[in-house]
């Protein structure tokens, strides 16, 4: 069978990793791909539904958001072509924060209360009348995780509407001025996933990512600095209950209007005092953490993704998934300037001397013999061990052989749970 994997970022390189272990795969391919992919399978660039034609692609598993957001699926299926991923419509779940919080609330999920505007103005009218305390401002449609302030105070939720609109214009992909405000939920943060077939569920594990750029969660949020899975706090019972209370019921929702998701739910959840509640939805596998998901997994990821398409020999329901017991922990080594303005261009040394990790490329192209930096995160480093201290030390082992100039990465990934818990699990 032949697959063909759309994306170019760590997850991507990920998934065509795994792919290729598949006994089911005769060849993987990816467009675009990035200068890690382009050593493990042929990239191409151009149309994805024209690349699936000219490689006779029996399979098609698209990565990121904005192809999702922008029907890719859609224009596959309408070719002829089985893929993996939500449709336009159910994508909204990612693309539309609006769409998602309204339904949310219909079928009684647990999420921050919200309120949304057509525009600035009204929203700064709005935050005029609230407590001067914690309140979270968002755009509207995709902002790759960065179109959101958490402001501590009135003054920073005024000026953070003018701050998140001014970066969703730039992406592609936002429903114009639209905002977005909510009550602040605290607590701890987990990615929890599981796949849909559209009417029934095979839940992953749980990632706990790391969004802010710096040491010890400040700095501006990115799409993600580094991972860690399992997550201690998030009990077999914290599991279920989510399952129960948060998934089961936002596919319920979805199939109850008329949305058949087909993909992969990405919950964002906050472990807060009263309980689980969704951050945010995503309708893709999220990176990094994809990147700790497909080296955790033993079972062959092949059938599964085509069961969640409707096609090959199984239904989603016929599977369970074997998953490693080790400690995993994923660090990205972001570019100058990130998540900014990050700067591309520079040579990336050492890649040949890692061995004891994975690294995931991301933003990383070719130039002559070289691999140079293309994008804000370049690679993901990957390790997995008995326990967080030797994943932990395995990973930043690794890291300390790459550099490039400019290189920055978090140095806390997994530091609290290597020191709290004996085992590391
Ligand atoms: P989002 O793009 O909605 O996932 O938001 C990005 C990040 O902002 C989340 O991962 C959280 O760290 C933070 N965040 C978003 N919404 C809230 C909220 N209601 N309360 C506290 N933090 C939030
Ligand atoms: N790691 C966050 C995301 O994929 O959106």
């Amino acid at each position: 069978m032949k697959i063909l994997v759309v994306g170019s970022g760590g997850r991507e390189h990920a998934l065509v990793w795994k792919i290729q272990q598949s006994p089911l795969v005769s060849e993987v391919f990816c467009t675009p791909g990035n200068a890690g992919i382009a050593q493990i399978c042929a990239c191409l660039n151009g149309d994805a539904v024209e690349i699936a034609r000219q490689i006779g692609a029996d399979f098609v598993v698209v990565g990121p958001d904005g192809a999702l957001a922008d029907g890719l699926v859609d224009r596959l299926n309408a070719a002829a072509f089985a893929a993996f991923g939500p449709t336009q419509s159910a994508a909204r779940l990612e693309s539309s924060k609006i769409f998602t919080k309204n339904l949310l609330e219909k079928y009684g999920v647990p999420t921050a209360k919200f309120v949304s505007f057509e525009d600035a103005h009204d929203a700064k009218n709005y935050l005029k009348t609230q407590l001067n305390g914690p309140i979270v401002v968002k755009a509207d449609g995709l902002a790759v995780g960065k179109g959101v302030v958490v402001a501590k105070n009135r003054a920073e939720a005024l000026a953070g509407v003018d701050e998140v609109l001014g970066i969703a214009s730039q992406t592609v992909q936002n429903d114009a001025g639209r905002v977005v405000i909510e009550e602040f939920m605290s607590g701890e943060e987990v990615s929890f996933f599981a796949l849909c077939d559209g009417e029934s569920l095979l839940p992953l594990i749980e990632v706990q990512d790391h969004k802010r750029a710096f040491d010890g969660d400040r700095g501006p949020n990115t799409g993600g600095m580094g991972c860690f899975s399992p997550v201690p706090s998030f009990t077999p019972q914290l599991r279920e209950t989510v399952i129960e209370t948060i998934l089961k019921p936002t596919l319920e929702g979805l199939k109850s209007e008329g949305v058949e998701f087909r993909g992969v739910m990405y919950c964002g959840l906050m472990l807060t005092p009263d309980g689980p509640k969704v951050v945010e939805y995503n309708a893709r596998f999220g990176d990094p953490e994809c990147q700790l998901l497909m080296p955790l997994l033993h079972s062959d990821i092949v059938p599964v993704l085509m069961a969640c398409a409707g096609v090959g020999e199984k239904k989603l329901s016929d599977f369970t998934l074997q998953w490693s017991d080790d400690a995993a922990v994923i660090v990205v080594l972001a570019a100058a300037g990130y998540p900014a303005s990050p700067r591309r261009g520079d040579e990336i040394f050492g890649l040949e001397n890692v061995d004891g990790a994975l690294v995931f490329h991301a933003g990383t192209r070719k130039e002559g013999e070289k691999i140079v930096t293309n994008g804000g995160r370049v690679l993901g480093v990957a390790a997995l061990g008995e326990g967080f201290p030797i994943a932990r030390e395995r990973t930043y082992a690794a890291v300390e052989k790459i550099r490039f100039e400019g290189m920055h990465f978090r140095r806390d990934i997994g530091g609290r749970i290597a020191q709290t818990s004996k085992t590391g699990i």
